[in-house]
């Protein structure tokens, strides 16, 4: 199997030029979809060449690439390649989660309030077949999203399944300290990363949780359709969703595929999709992990909390801020509640100006392609 060679680290300065960027526009929307690396596009053109030339594609070219991609994953997830399995969506690997998880008692599931609808259905239709019942942390006065779900969870909660950061502001939710809750009621711990992996540092090794899932089209900077799920070790002699052929032991042999066999490949590989192998998709994929480690995960994080950190003072002085909740610093949301919707988005679509409008918030996702200048025009068009 291939082994990556080493990523040298790159300096978050100028890293504009290495993204297609809208010529007349500013783009302050990552938390919806990425634009592209050119050296993803690029990658993603020859492996349309690649993919136009089957006669030239071997049997080790269908895993190759998937192994190459698990070990990158497996560096931002901070767990082991075994632990990677990879999906076409988050309601897909979450739903490889609720196949299982076991109840032997009745209880509650415990997410926050206006979670994202993919982390939400597969609970809600669990709850259903299982008897259980949803349990929604609703925002308050507390301080935060983390005391809204400590105070939440209680000693029925079965499974806790939350996002690292809210989709709609980024609004952060302590990890470490809502698993210790999770571990001390016995409840499983299960999480939609796709707002925070590569934006914002984690460690499997320190939260623990028993599935973790994200998209690969927002932070991760990669494709539409490819996804990534950590499994925990424990959970690993599970259930897949399908029963490809490609997850069995020996199937690089394609002499030998109906020689059947019960045995899976080690580790997560087991609930990798079916056609896994992508062609197309991967070596893009892959070409967005390498940037992400070239540039890191933590260095991301600080780079864009300067971004964020000068529309949070806007807002501090504005008065815009409801409850005060800590961010993850990559998402930043304005209340729409006390501004004058129409006429920002009139103004924003003036300037030409993306953000996006969920919920109860306008939510600018900057990344490593914006400047505090762009930062100041979409103020502009708050204050005017
Ligand atoms: C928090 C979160 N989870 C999941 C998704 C996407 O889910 P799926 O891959 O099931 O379409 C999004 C997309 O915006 C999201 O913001």
């Amino acid at each position: 199997m291939p082994k990556i060679s080493d990523i040298e680290r790159l300096t978050p300065t100028s890293l504009r030029d290495k993204f297609i960027l809208p010529a007349d526009g500013i783009y302050l929307n990552c938390a919806n979809m990425s634009p592209l690396l050119k050296s993803v596009r690029a990658a993603g053109e020859v492996a349309l060449g690649r993919r136009a030339a089957p006669w030239s594609i071997t049997a080790n070219d269908w895993f190759n690439d998937a192994e190459l991609l698990r070990q990158l994953a497996a560096r931002v997830f901070h767990s082991t390649e075994n632990d990677i399995a990879f999906v076409p969506s988050v309601s897909y690997g979450l739903a490889v989660a609720a196949k299982n998880l076991k109840f032997s008692k009745k209880g509650n599931i415990v997410i926050l309030e206006n979670q994202y609808p993919s982390n939400y259905y597969v609970w809600h239709e669990l709850a259903r077949t299982h008897g259980l019942e949803m349990k929604t942390a609703l925002r308050s006065t507390a301080s935060s999203l983390t005391e809204c779900l400590l105070a939440t969870i209680d000693e029925q909660t079965r499974l806790v399944a939350i996002p690292n950061v809210h989709w709609m502001d980024g609004a952060l939710v302590n990890l470490i300290q809502v698993r210790q809750r999770a571990k001390d009621v016995g409840a499983y711990f299960v999480l939609d990363l796709s707002q925070s992996l590569c934006a914002l540092p984690i460690s499997m090794k320190d939260v623990d949780p028993d599935f973790a899932v994200s998209v690969g089209y927002k932070w991760q900077v990669g494709p539409y359709g490819l996804a990534y799920l950590y499994v925990a070790p424990r959970h690993q002699g599970g259930e897949p969703l399908e029963y490809s052929w490609l997850t069995r032991r020996g199937a690089e042999d394609f002499t030998k595929l109906t020689e059947y066999t019960n045995e899976y490949k080690e580790g997560a590989r087991r609930f990798d999709m079916g056609e896994f192998s992508q062609f197309h998709l991967l070596p893009m994929a892959i070409a967005a992990m390498r940037h992400i480690l070239e540039c890191g995960v933590e260095e991301i994080n600080s780079t864009l909390t300067k971004l964020t950190a000068r529309i949070s003072d806007f807002k501090a002085s504005a008065n815009l801020t409801l409850p005060g909740y800590p961010s993850g610093g990559h998402i930043v949301g304005l209340p729409l509640e006390k501004l004058n919707a129409g006429r920002i988005k009139s103004n924003l679509q003036k300037e030409n100006i993306i953000v996006s409008f969920r919920g109860t918030s306008i939510r600018v996702s900057p990344y490593l392609y914006n400047t505090l200048e762009e930062i100041n025009a979409f103020l502009s068009c708050i204050e005017r």
